[in-house]
């Protein structure tokens, strides 16, 4: 079903957010038929360039990240959507011609894909100019701040101009086909719900890992880090996400709101809970420092944490957390590890492990839920585990095979007006509060992050983390 007729300005149009994902998932949704000819996307920058400019540049994009030749026909009808304007975000050059291009009667959209420094120009701008209305929506990335006084001060530069209901703040993790999934699983079945607290759940493994190093963005992941590039969104949504209460409907402040409590309910991370690694050198691929192009970097890009929840649901069940680069395979993944039976009836309960829920997130989307069975053979009760493995591709056919990327399926509730996948300010707050303790204790200590093989699956230290509580980390395994 098409989405309303919109007016979309994307600024930062020539950079790469819009040429890796936003320029290219449009184009993908136009394909679907969700984006009709009546729609317009206006990219604004500082460049001087014309339509025809912006076009041949959104023609590369698309055909480098969409394999989509320059002469594909429907190639051809998205590009008349396309249309440019120089604008100097800080100044006045370019305004007018942008409100004059705005129609009235369709859905107005303003994707701030630009750095946090030039929010509140834009956003002052499209108010003084006459350009936003108050049915207008303006989209905002990562990161949104880096600690709780700046978010806050962000929050209040766009509050100036822009209600909450206005404001939608990007996680990209949100957008992605099999973190919605978790919700369904949860919330759509009984099978699991009951199971989900801290008498049946001994504790929970959440990995983001990943086989790419800093080069080329060093200048800034090194002011970043894991913890604020990876844990205080990604992570945390996905923490949120498993941990949360149903919200009573599916509902954007309803989630929001399960969402905000579980990070209000997360205790204080202590120095021994947590774990920070930097990569070293491998073969001819470089070191951290050399990436990062500072020898004394003490940033992390590795993160291994245990985290605890306070309250009824899950005292006592820790969820481990870790993320990193330059690790042995790319894998995204929730585990959740439950406990063991209370009694045994088998006198060869050898193969005896616990049941575990893996939602895998990338790559291969799907889950595996490990159940015990009967060793087959006449050598009486052997225990066994064994997969229920399922793959959403294959059990779903064409239609799981072809999974829209995170920000197609973003870009399309901004337009249908759905905050549902987008933070709220008090959760990114909520969240930053819990994280900047923990960065600050770092970042006024002396210690540098442990060392750890490019390859590898990430600093000894990390492993001792699951160790002492007689557990083990999962394989990080692609
Ligand atoms: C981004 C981070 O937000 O997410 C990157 O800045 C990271 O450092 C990326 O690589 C991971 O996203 P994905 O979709 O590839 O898992």
């Amino acid at each position: 079903i098409p989405v309303e007729d919109f007016d979309l300005v994307i600024f930062g149009a020539t950079g790469d957010l819009a040429k890796r994902k936003i320029l290219p998932g449009l184009f993908r949704r136009y394909v679907a038929g969700q984006i009709t000819d009546n729609c317009r996307i206006i990219g604004a920058a500082r460049s001087q360039m014309d339509d025809n400019g912006f076009r041949a540049e959104a023609t590369q994009a698309i055909a480098e990240f969409t394999k989509t030749p320059a002469d594909d026909p429907q190639l051809a009808g998205f590009l008349k959507l396309l249309s440019y304007v120089p604008i100097d975000a800080k100044g006045t050059e370019g305004w007018a011609v942008l409100k004059e291009r705005m129609r009235s009667g369709v859905v107005r959209a303003f994707y701030f894909s630009v750095a946090p420094s030039l929010f509140g120009d834009i956003a002052e701008r499209l108010a003084d100019n006459g350009i936003a209305d108050a049915n207008s929506r303006i989209v905002v990335e990562k990161p949104f701040g880096r600690d709780l006084a700046t978010a806050k001060a962000l929050n209040a530069t766009l509050a100036r101009h822009f209600h909450e209901g206005q404001i939608y703040r990007i996680d990209h993790y949100l957008g992605k086909e099999t973190v919605q999934n978790l919700m369904a699983v949860r919330f759509a079945n009984i099978l699991f719900e009951p199971l989900w607290n801290a008498q049946y759940v001994d504790h929970v493994q959440i990995t983001v890992a990943e086989t790419v190093g800093i080069g080329g963005r060093g200048g800034y992941y090194d002011q970043s880090g894991a913890m604020r590039d990876m844990v205080q969104n990604h992570m945390m949504q996905l923490l949120c996400l498993t941990a949360m209460e149903p919200p009573y409907h599916f509902d954007p402040d309803a989630v929001r709101d399960e969402k905000l409590k579980v990070i209000r309910a997360l205790e204080p991370v202590g120095v021994d809970d947590i774990v920070r690694g930097q990569y070293r050198a491998r073969g001819d691929e470089p070191d951290y420092l050399t990436d990062a192009e500072n020898p004394d970097s003490r940033t992390e890009s590795y993160v291994a944490l245990k985290v605890l929840i306070s309250n009824w649901r899950w005292q006592g069940t820790p969820f481990y957390l870790r993320t990193g680069k330059k690790l042995r395979a790319r894998t995204s993944e929730i585990a959740v590890v439950f406990r063991e039976p209370p009694h045994s009836i088998f006198d060869d309960d050898e193969g005896q492990r616990p049941n575990e829920l893996v939602i895998r997130l990338q790559p291969n989307e799907g889950m595996n839920l490990k159940v015990m069975i009967k060793e087959p053979g006449p050598g009486g009760m052997r225990l066994v585990q064994v997969p229920l493995d399922m793959s959403f591709a294959e059990a779903l056919g064409p239609e799981g095979a072809d999974m829209p990327d995170a920000y197609e399926r973003l870009i399309m509730d901004v337009i249908r007006g759905n905050q549902t996948l987008f933070m709220r300010g008090d959760e990114v707050e909520a969240a930053w509060a819990w994280t900047d303790p923990i960065i600050a204790a770092w970042e006024n200590g002396k210690d540098r992050p442990e060392g750890y093989d490019a390859g590898s699956s990430g600093p000894e230290e990390a492993l001792r983390l699951l160790h002492r509580d007689n557990r083990r980390w999962r394989e990080i395994a692609a």
